[in-house]
């Protein structure tokens, strides 16, 4: 073993450790560093991690991902102590909106058009919405709403790909994430002439030009179901490149290329095994919601899941 390897192993056990002594949950989403994602209590998307800090009984939980997701952990579980280990993982799309402009938005709409947040949003948008939604659920939850008109925020590409698969009017919000809004179609076009047995797996925040180029979309975990149920031995890879530890551990024998090199959320990145093992000793970086707008926010992710 390196140095390297030996100073993670390090870490990891004293992390392992802590999590005993303080009965904490670790969870890690899947665009995190290959070393978190590894000993992670439980590793997932977006909706999965929601679930997971909803339904834990440990009393902290360790959120190895940028704000929003600590954040909706401590909407759920008031009584809990959330930790985010780096409080510099943000995350441009949630800072494309404010709850003012939203507000402002919805009196231009009027009251029969529902709002659908995406979990990418903080704690005061949420407040302003009737629903949220993840990539893995966003046209489930639309096609719940009783309206023929929706207003989904703060991206637009996820609500131009449930736009093409509902009858509804969706009206947008103009945010995105840059991680997926700048790959290029060529880039994807080019890989697809150049591995022409490969098929394509697209994360919706991608644009529409891209998302016409693939095979499938799916939220991240979506693309671990896709890469081992289907036939394919090759893949494009259209998401942030913490995906591809567990898409290459669960399947060795497949090949999995990520579609530009570029595809790294450096929020998602931020977070080290030293900075969980800091936070949890001195139990820093709790996050909380003032409890005025996490009651109203909290409406709105419930509701989200308790769409199946
Ligand atoms: P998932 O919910 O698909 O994991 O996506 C979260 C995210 O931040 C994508 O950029
Ligand atoms: Fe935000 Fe994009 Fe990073 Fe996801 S990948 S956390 S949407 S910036």
């Amino acid at each position: 073993m390196g140095i390297v390897e030996d100073e993670i192993k390090r870490s990891q056990a004293q992390i392992r450790r802590l999590l005993k002594e303080r009965n904490a949950v670790m969870l890690a989403h899947n665009y995190q560093r290959d070393e978190i994602q590894e000993m992670a209590d439980y590793s997932g998307d977006s909706l999965e991690l929601s679930r997971k800090a909803a339904g834990t009984d440990a009393e902290v939980i360790v959120f190895c991902g940028v704000h929003f997701m600590a954040e909706t952990a401590a909407i759920l579980s008031p009584q809990k102590t959330v930790l985010l280990p780096n409080l510099q993982a943000g995350c441009p799309m949630a800072d494309m909106i404010t709850a003012e402009k939203l507000r402002k938005k919805k009196e231009e709409l009027g009251p029969d058009v529902p709002v659908v947040t995406y979990v990418n949003s903080t704690a005061d948008v949420k407040a302003e919405s009737d629903i949220c939604c993840t990539s893995a659920n966003a046209l489930r939850v639309v096609e719940s709403l009783d309206a023929e008109r929706v207003l989904m925020t703060p991206d637009m590409n996820l609500a131009k790909w449930v736009q093409r698969n509902t009858k509804k009017k969706i009206e947008l919000w103009k945010g995105f994430c840059p991680t997926h809004h700048l790959l290029k179609p060529e880039r994807v076009a080019e890989l697809k002439a150049k591995y022409p047995d490969a098929k394509v797996a697209a994360h919706p925040e991608c644009a529409p030009e891209i998302l016409d180029l693939a095979d499938h979309v799916c939220s991240t975990s979506g693309m671990y179901a896709y890469a081992k149920k289907d036939s394919a031995m090759r893949f494009i890879i259209c998401t942030e490149s913490g995906i591809l530890y567990r898409l290459r551990k669960e399947n060795p024998e497949k090949e999995f290329i990520l579609a530009a090199e570029d595809m790294v959320c450096p929020n998602m990145k931020v977070t080290t095994l030293d900075d969980i093992v800091e936070s949890l000793t001195e139990m820093k970086n709790v996050i909380t919601v003032p409890e005025d707008i996490r009651v109203r926010a909290k409406l709105a992710v419930d509701k989200m899941l308790a769409v199946v």
